[in-house]
């Protein structure tokens, strides 16, 4: 999908679902000290949705986000060979929250580059391809 401001009546119908199970998903933010709420959804290649919320600690930086949260536990549950074919992320704060740089390179390792990453940007829900968001991800390859 082509980086552009969507709606959601304009979804997909699968992106759409992913969506809404973002949604779902920030309804158990655990955020206290932002109140933040956070939801993220992750469409494994092998169709299972697996999603996460943003997880706080008093000691702010341990905070973990909901979209590795959701990686986190789709490897859990999944293992290591994983495939992320799609990514949506929701916030109940009508505020943008597109991933952050930390999510976007652990996502890396994982998605698909044409995988769509579905978010809140400023100006309305925006769908970018992940290579998009997250050209020159870290590695170690050597060339
Ligand atoms: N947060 C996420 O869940 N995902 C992101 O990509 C960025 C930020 C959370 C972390 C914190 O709980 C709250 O949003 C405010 O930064």
């Amino acid at each position: 999908m082509s980086p552009e401001n969507v709606t959601a009546p304009e979804l997909d119908p699968p992106l759409a679902e992913l969506l809404s199970r973002a949604q779902e998903a920030a309804l158990h933010s655990y955020s206290p000290y932002s109140g933040f709420r956070v939801g993220a959804a992750l469409r494994l290649a092998t169709g299972e949705i697996v999603t996460g919320t943003n997880v706080e600690n008093v000691s702010y930086g341990l905070t973990i986000c909901a979209e590795r949260a959701a990686l986190v536990r789709a490897v859990s549950e999944f293992g290591p060979d994983i495939r992320i074919a799609a990514v949506a992320v929701a916030n109940l704060n009508a505020a943008a929250s597109p991933p952050c740089g930390a999510c976007r390179q652990m996502l890396s390792e994982f998605v698909f580059p044409s995988a769509p990453v579905l978010f809140p940007a400023a100006d309305g829900l925006r769908s970018m391809p992940f290579s998009a968001i997250l050209p020159l991800a870290f590695d170690m390859k050597l060339k």
